[in-house]
């Protein structure tokens, strides 16, 4: 289960998991979209379905669980990667804006957690991967509302990890850096040039992003749980550089 995948990040992420022999579900808000994706991935030879979804509504989040149950049987991975973002400062933003965003991506991701949980994961095992921000440590200016709820969700991936550990669910999270062709670096991008910036060179692609979700679905990672790992080419430890010795500068 992909939450947004009809799109972007998410729709990487599908494809990755659906090339590795997973059936996918894809759960987002638009019809039309999710309709279009799974058209593609079942033309690549993925078996794949699609239910309408706001993760901001529990009865709608339970449906898309009872959906893939009756559909495929089972639930294995769960990718909490619907979200909104856009940038305001704090002086702009107005009170339902922080609360839309705490809505969709924090309390969207309790919601799918819970609901996938209990109605599927306890049972069987399995994954829960949160798509959050490289957030914890900073400041980001234009970014209260996201910075606060991305953190929430770190702190959830923490939590879940530890209560759902003893039933074999690993919950981890990835925070994705400067990600080309999507709707967040539309929204908040600040620019080719700057985004490459980062120590690897260049801007990230939803694929980067869904080979982090492999790892962490496969064998290869049996023994991490709990943890945020930035998939950012390197940017979050770059952040802060001092000046090279020697210079003026
Ligand atoms: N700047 C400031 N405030 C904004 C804003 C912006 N660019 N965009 C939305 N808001 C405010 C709205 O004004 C509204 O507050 P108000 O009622 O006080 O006016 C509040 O946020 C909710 O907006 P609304 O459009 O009603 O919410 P929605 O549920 O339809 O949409 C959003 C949710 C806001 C996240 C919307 O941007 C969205 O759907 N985004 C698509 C997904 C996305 O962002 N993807 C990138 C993820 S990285």
């Amino acid at each position: 289960m992909v939450t947004g995948g009809g799109t972007g990040i998410g729709r990487g992420i599908a494809e990755a998991l659906g090339e590795h022999g997973a059936r996918i579900c894809i759960a987002a808000r638009r019809a039309d979209v999710l309709a279009a994706a799974v058209e593609e991935l079942e033309a690549a030879g993925i078996q794949a379905m699609w239910v309408p979804c706001d993760v901001r509504e529990p009865a709608q989040v339970e449906a898309v669980i009872e959906a893939i149950l009756e559909r495929w049987g089972r639930l294995d991975i769960v990718v909490n990667n619907a979200a909104g973002n856009f940038a305001a400062p704090i002086e702009g933003l107005s009170y339902n804006g922080f609360k839309a965003i705490v809505d969709i991506d924090l309390r969207g991701t309790y919601h799918v957690t819970k609901a996938a949980f209990e109605g599927a994961l306890k049972q069987s095992g399995g994954h829960i991967i949160n798509i959050t921000a490289p957030f914890e440590r900073m400041g980001v200016a234009f970014q209260a509302h996201v910075a606060a709820a991305k953190t929430g969700v770190d702190s959830l991936t923490r939590t879940c990890a530890v209560e759902f550990g003893p039933h074999g669910v690993r919950v981890n999270a990835l925070a994705p850096g400067a990600i080309g062709g999507t709707e967040g670096m539309d929204r908040i991008g600040s620019g080719d040039e700057r985004d490459a910036r980062c120590p690897i060179g260049y801007v990230g692609a939803p694929r980067d992003i869904a080979n982090a979700v492999l790892f962490l679905c496969s064998s290869a990672a049996a023994y991490i749980s709990g943890q945020v790992i930035c998939v950012d080419g390197g940017a979050a430890v770059g952040m802060m550089q001092i000046a090279p010795p020697g210079s003026d500068a």
